[in-house]
């Protein structure tokens, strides 16, 4: 074991990292549109269901091999697995990290469009904001700039070294967003005309049960908590050596899904609240996809006093929370091509750099290669990353490694029932189901 590799020291700084990679965009624009396409509640409850039972177990066993390999992702693999096919699975992870880039990096650009056009006062103006939102889907030239512009800020993180800067940033921003998003949440519940937005999001309709909705679920699931692809290894991989990984996965986990589920509190009684076509309202949020956020929360911020200063501190405090994950993104691809080439962090930066902003001018000017790179990541790659992970740790690596990461060397007190279980989990139960939910859904 390398202990030079720093490690962190503080708890919530551990927490805030790792929060800080999970909290995005995935929550607060992906999660509503998801959910929205799902039927609303049973999609939430479906999603639930795999952050208990794939997300939570996931996240520690990546921490796991992060923090016992001390390594970047794919080497963390060519460490614990020396001359074994299993390095595939920390390079499909870096190939994850680039596809997911590729368009989550657009939609960074369109969060900084919205800051720009809360602060300029222009968004107070607009009437119509499916409108305002075409108008920016139909710009590229718009588009692409935000986005290269997101892509520079990354890589400057990346590269300067004040990345230890955002992250104790991080630890007042994420709070302030926390708070901010309880604050719509009340506001959006107010409006005349909501109950039914929250009928939608937590009363299910089994008539709304569709083949896909599963892995859909998962997908998010696996989207929002950063796990599939390795992100977690990596900051496991800092971990010290007193990190309680359970407790820290719980509480990552439990803050993640209180966001998402914050967001869906905000914009659904909005969106029925203040609908001009009441009969059609689920049509039109399923229509407003990727827009979903763009288009129903301004009408939100419209309806209170000061909207201009809500918009802007909304918006702004988005990007911030879209900044730490895409940092955690880009460098998992980034060390991997610094380490394993054994090229200069500075050169694996820009060619990272350069690769990701050709991606997302594609995904600017083509809206279904926006999707694809979507739905492969989400749907394809992240599910068979986390398959993969799960049956490495439970089946390759040796048990009593595995129970002395979990327990810290025996210094943490789990009952055998739950370490059994734990493994149980990851040998047979979650496989099954990951495996099964991914085949049912790839069919339907
Ligand atoms: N979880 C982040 C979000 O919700 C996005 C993200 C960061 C991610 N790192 C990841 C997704 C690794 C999958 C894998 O916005």
């Amino acid at each position: 074991m390398n202990d030079k590799r720093v490690t962190f020291v503080s708890k919530i700084g551990i927490v805030a990292a790792a929060a800080g990679s999970a909290v995005g965009l995935g929550n607060i624009w992906r999660f509503p549109s998801q959910t929205a396409d799902g039927g609303g509640a049973l999609f939430i409850l479906v999603y639930l269901g795999c952050i208990l039972f794939f997300g939570i177990p996931l996240m520690v066993s990546e921490f796991m091999i992060g923090r016992a390999a001390r390594a970047n992702t794919a080497g963390a693999f060519h460490k614990l697995a020396p001359g074994t096919p299993w390095k595939w699975v920390g390079r499909l992870g870096v190939l994850t990290g680039f596809v997911i880039l590729g368009f989550y990096m657009v939609v960074c650009g369109w969060t900084l469009d919205y800051f720009f056009q809360s602060l300029s006062g222009s968004l107070h103006r607009v009437t119509d904001f499916s409108e305002n939102f075409n108008n920016l889907l139909y710009s590229p030239l718009r588009q692409i700039g935000w986005m290269i512009l997101f892509t520079l800020l990354t890589a400057f993180f990346i590269l300067s070294g004040v990345k230890k800067g955002i992250e104790q940033s991080s630890k007042i921003m994420m709070p302030l967003l926390f708070l901010l998003l309880i604050i719509l949440a009340v506001r959006s519940v107010l409006l005349e005309g909501s109950a039914q937005g929250l009928n939608f999001l937590f009363k299910p309709d089994l008539a709304q049960v569709k083949p896909t909705l599963f892995l859909d679920a998962m997908g998010q699931a696996f989207f929002s908590l950063s796990i599939g692809m390795g992100c977690m290894i990596t900051y496991g991989s800092y971990f010290n050596n007193n990190t309680h990984f359970l407790k820290t996965a719980v509480h990552v986990s439990l803050l993640d899904t209180l966001v998402a589920i914050l967001a869906g509190v905000i914009i659904f009684p909005s969106a029925f609240a203040l609908t001009t076509n009441p009969g059609t309202v689920v049509d039109e949020l399923v229509a407003g996809g990727p827009g979903l956020l763009f288009i129903t929360l301004p009408g939100l911020f419209n309806q209170m006093p000061a909207s201009m200063v809500w918009a802007t501190l909304f918006f702004c405090l988005l990007s911030l929370a879209a900044l730490t994950s895409t940092i955690s993104l880009m460098e998992v691809v980034t060390v991997y091509i610094h380490e394993e080439y054994r090229i200069s962090r500075r050169k694996s930066t820009l060619l990272v750099t350069a690769a990701v902003v050709m991606l997302g001018t594609i995904s600017s000017i083509s809206a279904p290669f926006f999707q694809l790179l979507d739905i492969a990541s989400a749907k394809i790659m992240l599910p068979i990353g986390g398959l993969f992970i799960s049956l490495f740790v439970g089946w390759y690596l040796d048990k009593g490694m595995v129970y002395a990461e979990l327990t810290n060397e025996g210094t943490l007190q789990f009952s055998t029932g739950f370490l059994k279980t734990y493994i149980f989990l990851l040998r047979y139960v979650a496989p099954v189901a990951m495996l099964a939910i991914f085949i049912y859904g790839l069919a339907g």
